[in-house]
Protein backbone atom coordinates (compact mmCIF):
# COMPACT_ATOMS: atom_id res chain seq x y z
CA UNK A 1 0.00 0.00 0.00
CA UNK A 2 1.71 3.43 -0.99
CA UNK A 3 1.66 5.91 1.64
CA UNK A 4 -1.16 7.77 -0.02
CA UNK A 5 -3.30 5.50 0.06
CA UNK A 6 -2.66 4.56 3.91
CA UNK A 7 -3.35 8.45 4.20
CA UNK A 8 -6.48 7.82 2.69
CA UNK A 9 -7.44 4.50 4.89
CA UNK A 10 -7.06 6.32 8.39
CA UNK A 11 -8.85 9.41 7.23
CA UNK A 12 -12.88 9.97 8.60
CA UNK A 13 -14.95 12.25 5.73
CA UNK A 14 -18.47 13.45 7.13
CA UNK A 15 -20.05 14.57 4.52
CA UNK A 16 -19.86 14.04 0.43
CA UNK A 17 -18.28 17.21 -0.10
CA UNK A 18 -15.21 16.15 1.95
CA UNK A 19 -14.29 13.25 -0.34
CA UNK A 20 -11.37 13.85 -2.13
CA UNK A 21 -12.07 14.77 -6.03
CA UNK A 22 -15.67 15.52 -4.83
CA UNK A 23 -17.00 19.08 -5.96
CA UNK A 24 -20.14 20.77 -4.90
CA UNK A 25 -21.23 19.59 -8.53
CA UNK A 26 -20.59 15.96 -8.17
CA UNK A 27 -21.77 16.20 -4.66
CA UNK A 28 -25.02 17.33 -5.64
CA UNK A 29 -25.40 14.67 -8.86
CA UNK A 30 -24.70 11.79 -6.28
CA UNK A 31 -27.16 13.40 -3.80
CA UNK A 32 -29.99 13.81 -6.87
CA UNK A 33 -29.14 10.03 -7.19
CA UNK A 34 -29.90 9.09 -3.83
CA UNK A 35 -26.56 9.38 -2.42
CA UNK A 36 -26.55 11.92 0.43
CA UNK A 37 -24.30 10.53 2.81
CA UNK A 38 -20.69 9.03 3.12
CA UNK A 39 -22.36 5.70 4.24
CA UNK A 40 -24.63 5.64 1.38
CA UNK A 41 -22.42 6.02 -0.88
CA UNK A 42 -19.54 3.28 0.59
CA UNK A 43 -22.29 0.67 -0.54
CA UNK A 44 -23.02 2.18 -3.93
CA UNK A 45 -21.64 0.00 -6.95
CA UNK A 46 -19.66 2.06 -10.25
CA UNK A 47 -22.22 1.31 -12.32
CA UNK A 48 -25.06 3.16 -9.75
CA UNK A 49 -22.94 6.24 -10.57
CA UNK A 50 -23.00 5.81 -14.04
CA UNK A 51 -25.63 8.53 -14.26
CA UNK A 52 -24.37 11.13 -13.16
CA UNK A 53 -21.89 11.42 -15.68
CA UNK A 54 -18.88 9.89 -13.27
CA UNK A 55 -15.78 8.08 -14.88
CA UNK A 56 -15.38 4.41 -13.45
CA UNK A 57 -11.93 5.58 -12.24
CA UNK A 58 -13.16 8.31 -10.22
CA UNK A 59 -16.36 6.44 -9.39
CA UNK A 60 -14.05 3.70 -7.80
CA UNK A 61 -12.15 6.33 -6.50
CA UNK A 62 -14.47 7.93 -4.60
CA UNK A 63 -16.22 4.77 -3.11
CA UNK A 64 -13.03 3.30 -1.83
CA UNK A 65 -12.87 6.44 0.21
CA UNK A 66 -16.00 6.02 1.44
CA UNK A 67 -15.37 2.90 2.37
CA UNK A 68 -12.81 3.33 4.22
CA UNK A 69 -13.85 6.30 5.98
CA UNK A 70 -16.57 4.37 7.70
CA UNK A 71 -14.20 1.53 7.92
CA UNK A 72 -15.42 -1.11 5.77
CA UNK A 73 -13.13 -3.96 6.39
CA UNK A 74 -15.20 -7.26 5.92
CA UNK A 75 -15.57 -7.06 2.28
CA UNK A 76 -13.71 -7.23 -1.06
CA UNK A 77 -14.90 -4.87 -3.91
CA UNK A 78 -15.24 -7.04 -6.13
CA UNK A 79 -17.85 -8.82 -4.08
CA UNK A 80 -19.25 -5.14 -3.39
CA UNK A 81 -19.91 -4.85 -7.28
CA UNK A 82 -21.34 -8.71 -7.66
CA UNK A 83 -23.50 -8.14 -4.53
CA UNK A 84 -26.80 -6.38 -6.55
CA UNK A 85 -26.85 -9.30 -8.78
CA UNK A 86 -26.90 -11.27 -5.76
CA UNK A 87 -30.27 -10.86 -4.01
CA UNK A 88 -31.62 -13.61 -2.48
CA UNK A 89 -35.40 -14.42 -1.21
CA UNK A 90 -36.23 -15.69 1.64
CA UNK A 91 -39.86 -17.34 3.05
CA UNK A 92 -42.25 -15.78 5.33
CA UNK A 93 -43.79 -19.73 5.62
CA UNK A 94 -46.75 -18.21 3.42
CA UNK A 95 -47.01 -18.64 -0.49
CA UNK A 96 -49.36 -15.61 -0.68
CA UNK A 97 -47.59 -13.56 1.32
CA UNK A 98 -44.28 -14.76 -0.41
CA UNK A 99 -46.41 -13.49 -3.44
CA UNK A 100 -47.10 -10.00 -2.67
CA UNK A 101 -43.05 -9.59 -1.93
CA UNK A 102 -42.36 -11.12 -5.26
CA UNK A 103 -40.93 -14.27 -3.64
CA UNK A 104 -40.59 -13.47 -0.65
CA UNK A 105 -37.65 -11.19 1.61
CA UNK A 106 -35.04 -9.87 -0.68
CA UNK A 107 -31.92 -9.96 0.94
CA UNK A 108 -29.68 -6.42 0.80
CA UNK A 109 -33.21 -4.71 1.84
CA UNK A 110 -35.46 -3.39 5.14
CA UNK A 111 -38.51 -5.15 4.78
CA UNK A 112 -40.96 -3.38 7.46
CA UNK A 113 -43.65 -4.68 8.99
CA UNK A 114 -45.71 -2.59 10.75
CA UNK A 115 -49.19 -2.78 12.93
CA UNK A 116 -51.04 -2.32 15.58
CA UNK A 117 -50.81 -5.19 18.64
CA UNK A 118 -51.24 -8.90 17.64
CA UNK A 119 -51.32 -8.02 14.18
CA UNK A 120 -48.79 -10.49 13.90
CA UNK A 121 -45.41 -9.04 13.67
CA UNK A 122 -43.56 -10.49 16.01
CA UNK A 123 -44.93 -13.97 14.92
CA UNK A 124 -43.31 -13.16 11.39
CA UNK A 125 -39.84 -12.32 12.88
CA UNK A 126 -39.95 -15.71 14.42
CA UNK A 127 -40.97 -17.64 11.94
CA UNK A 128 -38.42 -16.07 9.87
CA UNK A 129 -35.78 -16.98 12.18
CA UNK A 130 -36.22 -20.45 11.64
CA UNK A 131 -36.94 -20.37 7.74
CA UNK A 132 -33.28 -18.70 7.23
CA UNK A 133 -32.19 -21.77 8.44
CA UNK A 134 -33.68 -24.10 5.82
CA UNK A 135 -31.68 -25.16 2.58
CA UNK A 136 -32.39 -22.67 -0.36
CA UNK A 137 -34.73 -25.17 -2.07
CA UNK A 138 -37.11 -24.73 0.46
CA UNK A 139 -36.68 -21.05 0.65
CA UNK A 140 -33.93 -20.73 3.32
CA UNK A 141 -30.91 -18.98 3.42
CA UNK A 142 -28.94 -21.60 5.31
CA UNK A 143 -27.86 -19.49 7.14
CA UNK A 144 -28.51 -18.04 11.11
CA UNK A 145 -30.10 -15.22 12.61
CA UNK A 146 -29.85 -12.50 15.03
CA UNK A 147 -32.27 -10.83 16.78
CA UNK A 148 -32.25 -7.75 18.31
CA UNK A 149 -35.35 -7.53 21.02
CA UNK A 150 -36.57 -4.73 22.75
CA UNK A 151 -39.88 -5.40 24.14
CA UNK A 152 -38.61 -9.09 25.51
CA UNK A 153 -41.23 -10.98 23.64
CA UNK A 154 -38.76 -13.17 22.02
CA UNK A 155 -39.86 -16.75 22.53
CA UNK A 156 -37.72 -20.07 22.75
CA UNK A 157 -40.57 -22.16 22.98
CA UNK A 158 -42.32 -20.83 19.93
CA UNK A 159 -38.84 -21.18 17.80
CA UNK A 160 -39.64 -24.68 18.81
CA UNK A 161 -43.28 -25.52 18.04
CA UNK A 162 -42.17 -23.85 14.69
CA UNK A 163 -39.19 -25.52 13.88
CA UNK A 164 -40.78 -28.95 14.98
CA UNK A 165 -43.48 -28.24 12.55
CA UNK A 166 -40.67 -27.92 9.44
CA UNK A 167 -39.57 -31.13 10.80
CA UNK A 168 -36.37 -29.24 11.81
CA UNK A 169 -34.18 -30.00 14.89
CA UNK A 170 -35.44 -27.61 17.86
CA UNK A 171 -32.15 -27.55 19.42
CA UNK A 172 -30.22 -27.10 16.19
CA UNK A 173 -32.61 -24.45 14.94
CA UNK A 174 -32.66 -22.59 18.20
CA UNK A 175 -28.40 -22.63 18.46
CA UNK A 176 -28.79 -20.48 15.23
CA UNK A 177 -30.37 -18.07 17.03
CA UNK A 178 -28.18 -15.15 18.28
CA UNK A 179 -30.17 -13.10 20.55
CA UNK A 180 -29.74 -9.81 22.29
CA UNK A 181 -32.23 -7.76 24.34
CA UNK A 182 -31.95 -4.28 24.12
CA UNK A 183 -32.58 -2.05 27.03
CA UNK A 184 -32.42 1.21 25.86
CA UNK A 185 -32.31 3.25 22.00
CA UNK A 186 -28.82 3.73 22.66
CA UNK A 187 -28.29 0.05 23.46
CA UNK A 188 -30.17 -0.96 20.44
CA UNK A 189 -28.09 0.86 18.18
CA UNK A 190 -24.85 0.03 20.11
CA UNK A 191 -25.81 -3.54 19.55
CA UNK A 192 -26.01 -3.39 15.70
CA UNK A 193 -23.40 -0.62 15.67
CA UNK A 194 -21.47 -3.57 16.59
CA UNK A 195 -22.80 -6.20 15.17
CA UNK A 196 -20.57 -7.18 12.40
CA UNK A 197 -18.21 -9.65 13.83
CA UNK A 198 -20.95 -11.63 15.31
CA UNK A 199 -22.67 -12.00 11.76
CA UNK A 200 -19.66 -12.52 9.94
CA UNK A 201 -18.75 -15.53 12.39
CA UNK A 202 -22.11 -16.89 12.79
CA UNK A 203 -23.32 -16.52 9.13
CA UNK A 204 -26.40 -14.49 9.88
CA UNK A 205 -28.07 -14.44 7.10
CA UNK A 206 -31.45 -12.41 8.91
CA UNK A 207 -31.27 -9.29 11.23
CA UNK A 208 -34.10 -8.90 13.36
CA UNK A 209 -34.93 -5.70 15.42
CA UNK A 210 -38.45 -6.38 16.79
CA UNK A 211 -39.17 -3.32 18.00
CA UNK A 212 -37.23 -0.87 15.69
CA UNK A 213 -38.90 2.48 17.08
CA UNK A 214 -40.37 1.19 20.60
CA UNK A 215 -37.49 2.78 23.01
CA UNK A 216 -37.33 5.51 20.44
CA UNK A 217 -40.76 6.14 20.84
CA UNK A 218 -40.51 6.19 24.52
CA UNK A 219 -37.67 8.15 24.69
CA UNK A 220 -37.63 10.86 23.02
CA UNK A 221 -40.94 12.85 23.65
CA UNK A 222 -42.54 15.63 22.19
CA UNK A 223 -42.17 18.07 19.19
CA UNK A 224 -38.71 19.23 20.41
CA UNK A 225 -36.92 15.71 20.58
CA UNK A 226 -38.83 14.67 16.79
CA UNK A 227 -35.51 15.78 15.05
CA UNK A 228 -33.10 13.79 17.23
CA UNK A 229 -34.95 11.11 17.23
CA UNK A 230 -35.25 10.84 13.54
CA UNK A 231 -31.66 11.41 13.02
CA UNK A 232 -31.01 8.32 15.25
CA UNK A 233 -33.54 6.40 13.72
CA UNK A 234 -31.94 7.22 10.10
CA UNK A 235 -28.59 6.01 11.50
CA UNK A 236 -29.89 3.11 12.70
CA UNK A 237 -31.41 2.30 9.45
CA UNK A 238 -28.25 3.10 7.70
CA UNK A 239 -26.36 0.90 9.78
CA UNK A 240 -28.84 -1.92 9.18
CA UNK A 241 -28.95 -1.65 5.67
CA UNK A 242 -24.95 -1.05 5.44
CA UNK A 243 -24.72 -4.85 7.46
CA UNK A 244 -27.39 -6.56 5.01
CA UNK A 245 -25.86 -5.41 2.36
CA UNK A 246 -22.09 -6.21 3.12
CA UNK A 247 -23.27 -9.48 4.17
CA UNK A 248 -25.91 -10.70 2.03
CA UNK A 249 -28.63 -10.75 4.72
CA UNK A 250 -32.35 -9.91 4.84
CA UNK A 251 -33.31 -7.03 7.43
CA UNK A 252 -36.83 -7.00 9.15
CA UNK A 253 -37.62 -4.33 11.48
CA UNK A 254 -41.18 -3.97 13.42
CA UNK A 255 -43.14 -0.64 13.89
CA UNK A 256 -45.92 0.03 15.73
CA UNK A 257 -48.87 2.26 14.45
CA UNK A 258 -50.37 5.50 15.63
CA UNK A 259 -53.40 5.46 15.72
CA UNK A 260 -53.81 9.61 15.43
CA UNK A 261 -52.80 11.56 12.43
CA UNK A 262 -49.99 13.88 13.24
CA UNK A 263 -48.83 16.87 11.98
CA UNK A 264 -46.04 15.55 9.55
CA UNK A 265 -48.31 12.86 7.87
CA UNK A 266 -51.53 12.95 6.74
CA UNK A 267 -52.72 9.11 6.94
CA UNK A 268 -55.69 8.19 9.69
CA UNK A 269 -52.90 4.74 10.53
CA UNK A 270 -49.47 5.34 9.75
CA UNK A 271 -46.17 3.73 11.24
CA UNK A 272 -44.49 5.52 13.94
CA UNK A 273 -40.98 7.28 12.56
CA UNK A 274 -42.75 8.46 8.98
CA UNK A 275 -40.17 8.15 6.29
CA UNK A 276 -37.03 7.00 8.06
CA UNK A 277 -34.78 6.06 5.63
CA UNK A 278 -36.25 8.33 2.99
CA UNK A 279 -33.79 7.41 0.29
CA UNK A 280 -32.50 3.69 0.97
CA UNK A 281 -34.35 0.41 -1.00
CA UNK A 282 -37.14 -0.46 1.99
CA UNK A 283 -40.44 -2.38 1.75
CA UNK A 284 -43.11 -2.31 3.88
CA UNK A 285 -46.07 -4.18 4.54
CA UNK A 286 -49.25 -3.17 7.07
CA UNK A 287 -50.44 -5.97 8.95
CA UNK A 288 -54.23 -6.01 10.26
CA UNK A 289 -56.27 -8.50 11.85
CA UNK A 290 -59.43 -9.85 10.32
CA UNK A 291 -62.48 -10.85 11.74
CA UNK A 292 -61.25 -14.62 11.65
CA UNK A 293 -59.47 -14.85 14.32
CA UNK A 294 -56.24 -16.43 13.33
CA UNK A 295 -56.40 -14.86 10.12
CA UNK A 296 -54.02 -12.06 9.18
CA UNK A 297 -54.49 -9.33 6.04
CA UNK A 298 -50.98 -8.09 4.91
CA UNK A 299 -50.70 -5.13 2.71
CA UNK A 300 -47.74 -4.02 0.46
CA UNK A 301 -47.60 -0.52 1.27
CA UNK A 302 -44.45 0.62 -0.50
CA UNK A 303 -41.66 -1.20 -2.20
CA UNK A 304 -39.21 -0.27 -4.56
CA UNK A 305 -40.47 -2.07 -7.39
CA UNK A 306 -44.04 -3.93 -6.50
CA UNK A 307 -46.75 -2.37 -6.82
CA UNK A 308 -49.14 -2.17 -3.90
CA UNK A 309 -51.57 -5.62 -3.06
CA UNK A 310 -53.05 -7.11 -0.46
CA UNK A 311 -52.81 -11.26 0.89
CA UNK A 312 -54.36 -12.90 3.84
CA UNK A 313 -52.69 -15.45 5.56
CA UNK A 314 -52.86 -17.36 8.92
CA UNK A 315 -51.02 -17.54 12.30
CA UNK A 316 -51.19 -21.03 13.72
CA UNK A 317 -49.49 -23.17 16.68
CA UNK A 318 -47.50 -24.01 13.30
CA UNK A 319 -46.75 -20.55 12.72
CA UNK A 320 -47.03 -18.41 9.97
CA UNK A 321 -49.61 -20.38 7.29
CA UNK A 322 -51.48 -20.00 3.87
CA UNK A 323 -54.94 -20.14 4.66
CA UNK A 324 -57.31 -22.36 2.78
CA UNK A 325 -60.33 -21.73 0.63
CA UNK A 326 -63.08 -22.96 3.43
CA UNK A 327 -61.39 -20.32 5.71
CA UNK A 328 -60.88 -17.49 3.56
CA UNK A 329 -63.14 -14.42 4.58
CA UNK A 330 -66.46 -13.84 2.85
CA UNK A 331 -65.25 -9.80 2.36
CA UNK A 332 -61.77 -9.26 4.20
CA UNK A 333 -62.58 -5.30 3.79
CA UNK A 334 -60.63 -4.71 1.13
N1 LIG B 1 -48.76 -20.56 19.61
C1 LIG B 1 -49.62 -19.82 18.92
N2 LIG B 1 -50.63 -20.41 18.25
C2 LIG B 1 -51.50 -19.67 17.55
N3 LIG B 1 -51.47 -18.33 17.46
C3 LIG B 1 -50.50 -17.70 18.12
C4 LIG B 1 -49.52 -18.40 18.87
N4 LIG B 1 -48.68 -17.51 19.41
C5 LIG B 1 -49.12 -16.31 18.99
N5 LIG B 1 -50.21 -16.40 18.23
C6 LIG B 1 -50.98 -15.31 17.63
O1 LIG B 1 -50.16 -14.22 17.43
C7 LIG B 1 -50.69 -13.08 18.11
C8 LIG B 1 -49.55 -12.23 18.64
O2 LIG B 1 -48.89 -11.70 17.55
P1 LIG B 1 -47.55 -10.90 17.69
O3 LIG B 1 -46.96 -11.14 19.01
O4 LIG B 1 -46.76 -11.19 16.50
O5 LIG B 1 -48.11 -9.41 17.65
P2 LIG B 1 -47.26 -8.10 17.37
O6 LIG B 1 -47.76 -7.55 16.10
O7 LIG B 1 -45.84 -8.37 17.51
O8 LIG B 1 -47.80 -7.19 18.57
P3 LIG B 1 -47.02 -6.10 19.45
O9 LIG B 1 -47.22 -4.80 18.75
O10 LIG B 1 -47.72 -6.14 20.76
O11 LIG B 1 -45.60 -6.51 19.53
C9 LIG B 1 -51.57 -13.61 19.19
O12 LIG B 1 -52.58 -12.69 19.50
C10 LIG B 1 -52.11 -14.86 18.54
O13 LIG B 1 -53.21 -14.52 17.73
MG1 LIG C 1 -44.38 -7.85 18.87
Amino acid sequence: MSEEEEGLKKQRYESLEDLPGVGPATAQKLKELGFHTVESLAMATVRELEPAGISEKKALAMISAARSSIGISFIRADELLKMRQNVLRLTTGSKALDKLLDGGLETQTITEFYGEYGSGKSQICHQLCVNVQLPPEKGGLNGAALYIDTENTFRTERIVQMAKHLGLDPENVVKNIIYAEAYTSDHQMFLLENADEVVKQNNVKLIVIDSLTAHFRSEYIGREMLASRQQKLNKHMHRLIRIARAFNAVAVVTNQVMAKPDMFFGDAISPIGGHIVGHTSHTRVYLRRASHGSVRIARLVSSPYLPEGEEIFKITENGIEDISEEEKPKSSGR
